[in-house]
């Protein structure tokens, strides 16, 4: 069985005024045609790919010696270490850590018995903040910890750091040649972490083992490369995931967009931004377990729709386009989205849905099947009887209602089970619906210049030489103002 999609809600007959019209829609379509025509041109070329930066959508046809290859590195470091430490930051965390909520067992790292074979996983190195790694570093056992670096740049702050101070904690504890405990995922041929690989490999060919990273893919439409070895190393089945994806594909390419899941998501969420001023995305899972999956799906729209300028463009001389950003005027345009989750958030977030500014669509994902349940015991009781999962399939639906009754758009994607197959399926329809809003909009989805702003101030107060003297002359000239009349 695979991902339902109920779009009913997003339309005029449902929420009125606020929802989508057929008129909308067939106003909207011909462009939608020219999107996803030049969405299948580009994917369909590897060279463009390449360069643009979508080989994403190939990652889930890796072959097979790929993922044995993987699995037996994950086997390898799992006989050997109690905990594996992964260190990396936006593309490079947060796939990891969705994938870890959502298809291992919950209190995985607690309790034996829920991890099977698998060591435990932490995650560190996606923040500055100092004491969440030195509590993990003073607590966990160097010796017993594997600790995996993950930087497709190799030049991350977070990450940089977070790795100089765990190197440090392993060559004290551990023996001299710790380097045998790291294991960096990064680019294959540049960056300083790259460079360290090969450093260390020429001392020792089993310190600093590497994967390579695919070219042409962004860290943020990266799990499927990037977090294979943490798939592995949880235990999670890769091959289904890759299925479950493939399917998603096979359904995502359907030129009939009103049939297409991904772009029919795309059009409807670009009608509601550009006709009815719904600027906010909620995405909202009801499960505890796919929470971390709204705040990757965080990222990816956030990086890849919100823009400065529309996209400009050319063919190099080889006839593959070149995408340039078009700075004739600003666009500054992008729907923001917001992650939380039921039924949790129906005590914080859900009154500003209902009754706010009516600026917003949430997409609701409900779990038909969860893994286990839990029945209510006793007589008598409104509750007695009744199932969590039963409850919170009604918690769902009422807030459908809600959100209905007071003209809010919403849609509902549904998902049988969490599983590793639905899961890939998740992700992938997300990557799709994504890169054709890109088109829509016709912005580069796959870039994040916009990440660079506070990386540059950063590194000209750290004194970094090589900083660009336009962007040495911009922070000069706009330092904060902190006059201390404003400061209380
Ligand atoms: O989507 C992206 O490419 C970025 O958000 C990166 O994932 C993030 O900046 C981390 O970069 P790196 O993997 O180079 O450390």
């Amino acid at each position: 069985m695979s991902l339902k999609f109920d779009f009913n809600n997003m339309f005029d007959f449902s929420v009125q005024e606020h929802g989508v019209s057929q008129e909308d829609i067939q106003e909207a379509l011909p462009q939608a045609q020219k999107a996803a025509a030049h969405l299948k041109k580009v994917l369909a070329d590897p060279a463009s790919r390449i360069k643009l930066n979508l080989e994403w959508a190939k990652l889930p046809e890796q072959k097979e010696e790929n993922i044995a290859a993987i699995s037996k590195i994950a086997r390898q470091i799992a006989q050997k270490y109690e905990n594996v430490l992964f260190l990396g930051i936006g593309g490079s965390y947060l796939g990891l850590k969705a994938a870890q909520d959502a298809l291992c067992a919950p209190y995985f790292n607690e309790f034996k018995p829920l991890r099977k074979k698998s060591p435990r996983v932490y995650f560190e190195g996606n923040n500055l903040d100092p004491d969440t790694l030195s509590a993990l570093l003073k607590n966990l056992n160097p010796k017993k910890t594997f600790v995996v670096v993950i930087s497709k740049s190799g030049e991350t702050t977070e990450t940089k750091a977070a790795l100089v101070l765990v190197e440090a904690w392993l060559k004290k504890t551990a023996d001299l040649k710790y380097g045998r405990q790291v294991l960096a995922i990064t680019d294959p041929e540049s960056g300083s972490l790259r460079k360290r690989v090969l450093a260390e490999q020429s001392k020792d060919p089993l310190s600093f083992r590497a994967l390579p990273l695919l070219k042409g893919v962004g860290g943020r439409f990266s799990e499927f490369n990037m977090g294979l070895l943490h798939l592995a190393l949880a235990g999670i089945d890769i091959r289904k995931l890759f299925q479950g994806a493939k399917e998603m594909f096979a359904r995502c390419s359907n030129e009939d967009i009103l049939k297409n899941p991904a772009y029919l998501y795309a059009l409807l969420h670009f009608i509601l931004y550009q006709k009815k001023d719904k600027s906010l995305a909620v995405l909202m899972p009801f499960s505890q377990t796919l929470k971390s999956t709204a705040d990757w799906y965080i990222q990816l729209l956030a990086e890849s729709t919100g823009k400065k300028f529309h996209r400009r463009i050319e063919m190099d001389k080889d006839g593959v386009e070149n995408w340039l950003a078009d700075q004739s005027a600003l666009f500054n345009r992008g729907r923001t989205p917001i992650s939380a989750a039921g039924t949790n958030d129906l005590h914080s977030i859900q009154q500003n849905n209902v009754e706010g500014q009516n600026n917003k669509v949430v997409t609701f994902m409900r779990v038909e099947k969860f893994r286990t349940d839990l029945k209510i015991p006793g007589k008598g009781d409104l509750l007695s009887g009744k199932s969590f999962c039963q409850l919170m399939q009604l918690a769902q639906e009422a807030t459908e209602w809600a959100l209905v009754t007071q003209k809010r758009p919403n849609c509902t994607i549904v998902i049988p089970e969490v599983s590793a197959y639905n899961w890939g399926a998740l992700l992938f329809f997300f990557e799709m619906a994504t890169a054709f809003e890109g088109e829509l909009f016709n912005i580069n989805a796959f870039d994040q210049p916009g990440v660079e702003g506070y990386k540059n101030y950063m590194y000209y107060k750290l004194g970094k030489p090589g900083i660009p003297p336009a962007v040495t002359e911009e922070i000069k000239n706009k330092p904060l103002i902190k006059d201390p009349q404003y400061i209380l």
